[in-house]
């Protein structure tokens, strides 16, 4: 290995979905370059690739985060949460209660937009356990859907919501 490859790599170590990891990275991989590529966890899907559709989101410390736009090594020593974690942090169910009310009120279509959309409702459902139709529609704004017309999606998060408060 030459300098030039040494300085551009980078060990990281950091928890995703409940497991620990630790690996070496160049210093330009994304973060949903890391997750799919190296990783092969295809599960977070890449739309727009820069930052505005929200295909990507993933949870990094429990704070939504576009992987597209966030550099692999900046998860070094955090918790990321992508969406093959996500049923595993409730009540080890096999699918958590958004995935079910996504199913139910056939919030999704195509389902590209799916694995953030999901991500990016239980960040708001961590935050707000009983949201209003229009937290919800201000919290997903940055979560694009070609398909559903939104009015799904908003029904199937506020099943979730209350299931998880009966
Ligand atoms: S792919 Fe990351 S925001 Fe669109
Ligand atoms: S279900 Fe197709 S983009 Fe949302």
């Amino acid at each position: 290995m030459n300098n030039y490859t040494q300085a551009t790599r980078h060990e990281i170590e950091f928890r995703l979905n409940g497991e620990e990891y630790a690996i070496e990275i160049p210093a330009n991989l994304t973060l949903v370059e890391l997750l799919r590529q190296e990783l092969h966890l295809t599960g977070t899907t890449e739309g727009c690739g820069v930052g505005v559709c929200g295909c990507c989101t993933v949870l990094v410390n429990n704070k939504v985060v576009a992987s597209c736009l966030e550099l692999a090594v900046n998860i070094d020593r955090t918790e990321v949460l992508t969406i093959e974690g996500l049923a595993d942090t409730y009540q080890n169910s096999e699918f958590h209660p958004l995935q079910d009310s996504f199913r139910e009120y056939e919030g999704f279509q195509c389902g590209y937009c799916t694995p953030g959309m999901l991500i990016a409702s239980k960040a708001l459902l961590d935050q707000n356990p009983d949201p209003s139709d229009d937290d919800i529609r201000e919290f997903l704004s940055e979560n694009i859907c070609r398909c559903t017309g939104y009015d799904s999606i908003i029904m199937a998060v506020k099943s979730a919501s209350k299931e998880m408060n009966a």
